[in-house]
């Protein structure tokens, strides 16, 4: 089964824990938490008391996207009940292996993100030591990006050592998706979809996510 998680960086701030919820009620699997510093990427987002203030969503998990430098410091904050996956990238990890490990201790889901212009190759070594590779399809730090095509083939290529290797990590894609592309990301082996702009710059935010669940069937 195919998921959907909404980026809430596209979210309504002054209304986050509303907008959440809409979401949640209609079909959306995660809340994507992008935490950004100012540092790894240019912009601050919030950090890990705005995502545990969302506690009227029930029935979602979190997929928490750290763009951040020293992640290490800060996973232990991001580890709720309701935390699934907590995604580090590669770019801003010296160790990576550790930091892997090191979410993995707290009980939730390990991920790598990868940046437009860093090759699978990077990540090769910990292929089997994560549950998640992240494949930004947009340089991380800003929503509302245009979708980078060379993605594309990246997420094939990934999908095709998956299976070459028997390994079964999920492979989720971020940054301008839309209801054009997110048939295509499924057939090239994306398991997860984050949305952000797509999905909360709608008029009618119920209607557009019922768009991209009958994209992913
Ligand atoms: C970008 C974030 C994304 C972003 C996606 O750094 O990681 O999750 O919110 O937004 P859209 O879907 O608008 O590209
Ligand atoms: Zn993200």
């Amino acid at each position: 089964m195919k998921k959907l998680a909404p980026s809430l960086l596209s979210a309504d701030f002054s209304r986050l824990g509303e907008q959440a919820e809409l979401v949640s009620k209609h079909g959306a699997d995660y809340l994507h938490i992008d935490v950004m510093d100012g540092h790894f990427v240019p912009n601050i987002s919030y950090g890990a008391s705005v995502m545990k203030s969302l506690n009227n969503c029930d029935t979602v998990k979190y997929d928490v996207h750290l763009m951040i430098e020293n992640a290490d410091d800060y996973v232990e904050d991001f580890v709720t009940d309701k935390t699934e996956y907590i995604v580090i990238h590669q770019e801003a990890c010296l160790h990576l292996y550790r930091s892997l490990q090191n979410i993995k201790s707290f009980g939730v889901k390990a991920g790598v993100a990868l940046n437009p212009a860093t090759p699978l190759c990077m990540i090769e070594e910990v292929l089997a030591d994560v549950d998640l590779v992240l494949v930004m399809s947009v340089e991380p730090g800003f929503g509302g990006q245009k979708f980078i095509e060379a993605s594309l083939e990246k997420i094939k290529r990934l999908a095709k050592i998956r299976s070459e290797k028997g390994l079964n990590f999920k492979i989720e894609v971020d940054g301008g998706v839309s209801t054009q592309n997110a048939k295509k990301l499924i057939e090239a082996g994306a398991d997860i979809l984050v949305v952000g702009s797509a999905v909360f710059g709608a008029d009618d935010i119920p209607a557009r996510m019922n768009e991209f669940r009958k994209e992913m069937e």
